[in-house]
């Protein structure tokens, strides 16, 4: 993971920065949403959407990071079309995703959920190639 996502030296930030985080950000019609497993009722990662900085005319980007324990059994996917029927009904008409190109799980959750690959990309020499996703709603 790039330096920004990393827990730092100090091990910043941590669980109670992060849940404060999250509390003091509710989401409106943009932002990050907590995860839960309805039958065992506990959290296991965010899906949501963050400003399309990136985007074209300032729509956003679906985001989602999972608990490597539940990796693999279709949780990302259903809650990013949970995350999308959430955009549809907010009035957005198109999203964005950004993924590296060497991120094969999340290229396939985007794919399944209906994003196709644009012909924007940026190289980044350490890190790799980012590719553009997109998705009309
Ligand atoms: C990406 C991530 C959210 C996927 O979560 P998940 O719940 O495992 O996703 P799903 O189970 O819904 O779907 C994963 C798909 O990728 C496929 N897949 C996973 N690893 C793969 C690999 N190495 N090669 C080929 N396919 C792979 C799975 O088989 C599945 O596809 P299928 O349904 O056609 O079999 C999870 O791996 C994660 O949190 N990664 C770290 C954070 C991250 O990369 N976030 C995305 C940033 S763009």
């Amino acid at each position: 993971m790039p330096q920004h996502r990393r827990i730092d030296a100090d091990g910043h930030p941590t669980v109670a920065e992060l849940e404060d985080s999250i509390r003091t950000n509710q989401p409106s019609s943009i932002g990050l949403l907590a995860v839960e497993r309805k039958a065992v009722r506990d959290v296991i990662g965010y899906c949501g959407l963050i400003d399309g900085g990136r985007g074209a005319g300032g729509e956003p980007e679906l985001a989602f990071e999972l608990l490597r324990r539940v990796w693999g059994q279709g949780y990302a996917t259903e809650a990013s079309l949970a995350v999308l029927d959430w955009a549809r009904s907010s009035g957005y008409e198109r999203l964005w995703a950004t993924v590296w190109e060497w991120n094969t799980a999340s290229r396939r959750v985007l794919a399944k959920v209906g994003f196709t690959e644009t012909e924007r990309k940026e190289v980044d020499a350490v890190y790799g190639t980012t590719l553009f996703t997109t998705r009309r709603l």
